[in-house]
């Protein structure tokens, strides 16, 4: 814990001190209640949660696995009432199921994972005199499964590489899985990064083309570990027999949560990477840039300017059109620039440096594009775009997770959470933007954009790890005063102009729990980072959401360790006794006032 508990606005609690509670643990004078856990019913009519005895039928109607990002879309006309969007991320065959057999999955259990995959739009509802917030099963609410139907939009849709058996027009994509960070956009849709899909396809690593050997290579195509064979049970998760399904994953994808019936968007006009996620951010002048990070070690930054700008207004033709800016823009890729250093020795005033933006690809309102990069026609830049950052020479990050401009100030932040591979042998060594060898607690990226143009300066806002060691650094604030974290993951803001960021990863480092922490940003706190809660054992902190008068984080996979299945669950989190654990959405109040006054 911190030598003193030093306070500022929106930062007026006592840091919780580090722990390994199988609970979610928050400041005095706060209180907590879960919003909805895995199981729950989402759509009017679902039937109660039985572990027991699951179904994919239920699941499809149920809160999914895996809680990521989460956020509230305020209800016109009804107040302390939201839509709540959620991903759910993945899941874990071992903790979802007793006796499941690793590699050997029945059909029924395939078919609730797949349930369990994707988005769900519940509504919420307040309680006056509280955060507390209840499900509603009203209109609006909605699951998005690993077998919903798709528009793929964008240079990648209706090419060779993304037509399949079960659909010759390469436009009509079933489901989104690995749907990790995400963000609101400012037409009122969802936006969500589909990241670590590879996972889900195996069969063959050998390509049926050999010009698709460098892209495969790239992507790890074949080459991950496929935890979930639902090829078993389903041919397009067969590489060997539809090489092309897995090319209809990696993009960002749209969701209109205020019409339950349309049909969400990917947009490959983004590019196609293992995508965190997105966030927005609108010019004084109407411009939209998207920014997006690709987590995988040793990859991208990545912005979109879009062309359009927005249309005003609420209705069904604005929404629409809406819907097409992030079809419309240019495509474009981070080169940082700094001082020459060395190995975990934080130079005076920590590292910063300049940097630009290299394009990649123009796409029109038509689907039609333009590569800006020599040998790459332009539905390889969007399909295998990775291959186009290696080629304009990009800089290769420590994992670039959430990244979202800071509503305030218009800066960047974004959360590049570890990188064990980093400067070790035949891998990229250490430079400014990623100082570190073998760095297992990450760094916290601040940048200061043009938006709309190419140039940028960057600063590093947290060098993650042990305050008491030499090789961090927590914005130039006295680091006796300060709470530890490491492995940053997703970042959200409160209305003080504060960074919030919640974790992954921390026991790797500290042997605690992972949580959510405030930073102040401005003024002479400026790296001021305090713990504002942890999660239970084995789980990450994902959402997280921070208003006025609540607080909300997705508790992904508690209880999750090499060696825990639903035999022998190591958390009984939210359920207590011999539960199994549930992941789960948690709000969090101060019993009088509001967060951090
Ligand atoms: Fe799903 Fe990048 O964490
Ligand atoms: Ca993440
Ligand atoms: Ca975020
Ligand atoms: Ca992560």
């Amino acid at each position: 814990a911190p030598s003193e508990n030093v306070n500022a606005p929106g930062l007026n609690f006592n840091a919780i001190t580090p722990n390994k509670a199988d609970a979610v643990t928050v400041p005095e004078g706060y209180e907590q209640a879960v919003v909805i856990r895995w199981g729950d019913p989402v759509v009017p009519g679902a039937p109660q949660f039985d572990f027991d005895k699951q179904t994919p039928e239920a699941q499809a109607q149920q809160f999914g696995f895996n809680n990521d990002f989460t956020d509230l879309i305020p209800v016109d006309g009804k107040p302390d009432t939201f839509l709540m969007v959620c991903n759910q991320e993945y899941t874990t065959g071992t903790a979802m199921f007793k006796g499941y057999k690793e590699g050997d999955p029945t059909e029924n259990q395939v078919r609730v994972e797949m349930a369990a995959h994707g988005i769900t739009v519940v509504e919420v509802k307040g309680e006056p005199g509280s955060g507390k917030l209840t499900p509603v099963l009203g209109e609006y609410n909605r699951r998005i499964t690993a077998s919903t139907e798709f528009e793929l939009r964008g240079p990648a849709a209706g090419t060779f590489f993304t037509k399949t058996t079960a659909d010759p027009t390469g436009t009509r994509v079933l489901g989104t899985i690995a749907n990790c960070s995400g963000g609101i956009t400012p037409w009122g849709t969802m936006i969500s990064g589909e990241e670590n899909y590879t996972n889900y396809f195996s069969g063959t690593d050998k390509p049926p083309l050999d010009g698709l050997k460098e892209g495969w290579k790239r992507y790890g195509v074949g080459k991950d570990e496929d935890a979930h064979h639902w090829m078993k049970f389903e041919d397009r998760f067969d590489l060997s027999k539809e090489p092309n399904e897995i090319n209809r994953f990696g993009y960002l994808v749209e969701v209109n949560p205020h019409d339950p019936k349309s049909t969400p968007i990917k947009h490959s006009a983004l590019g196609r990477m293992k995508r965190e996620g997105g966030n927005i951010y609108v010019t004084p002048t109407g411009e939209v840039v998207t920014y997006c990070g690709d987590d995988s070690k040793f990859e991208y930054i990545y912005k979109f300017v879009s062309s359009r700008k927005i249309q005003p207004g609420k209705g069904a033709a604005a929404m629409e059109s809406n819907m097409r800016i992030l079809d419309e823009g240019t495509l474009y890729v981070a080169k940082f620039e700094g001082q020459k250093v060395e190995n975990g020795t934080v130079p005076e005033g920590g590292y910063k440096g300049t940097g630009k933006w290299i394009p990649l690809l123009t796409t029109k309102a038509d689907g039609s594009a333009e590569s800006h990069v020599e040998g790459m026609p332009a539905e390889n830049v969007a399909l295998w775009t990775r291959v186009a950052g290696d080629k304009v020479g990009a800089t290769k990050m420590d994992r670039p997770e959430d990244i979202e401009p800071n509503p305030k100030t218009g800066k960047i932040y974004c959360a590049l959470t570890n990188n064990s591979d980093r400067g070790t042998e035949g891998k990229a060594g250490i430079d400014t933007p990623n100082p570190r060898v073998k760095n297992k607690s990450g760094q916290l990226l601040e940048i200061t954009d043009n938006h709309t143009g190419t140039d940028f300066s960057w600063d590093l806002l947290l060098v993650c790890g042990d305050p008491a060691a030499a090789d961090t650094y927590y914005g130039g604030f006295d680091k006796t005063k300060v709470s530890r974290i490491s492995c940053p993951d997703n970042v959200t803001f409160d209305s003080h102009g504060n960074l919030w960021i919640s974790t992954d990863g921390t026991n790797a480092t500290f042997d605690s729990n992972d949580g959510l922490f405030g930073v102040v940003l401005e003024g002479k706190d400026r790296g001021l980072t305090k713990q504002f809660l942890t999660v239970p054992f084995g789980a990450e902190t994902c959402g997280p959401v921070v208003r006025d008068n609540r607080v909300l984080v997705a508790v992904q996979h508690p209880g999750e360790t090499d060696d825990a299945t639903a035999d022998k669950p190591t958390s009984h989190w939210p359920d207590g006794g011999s539960s199994q654990p549930r992941p789960s959405v948690v709000a969090v109040w101060k019993k009088s006032g509001n967060i951090g006054s």
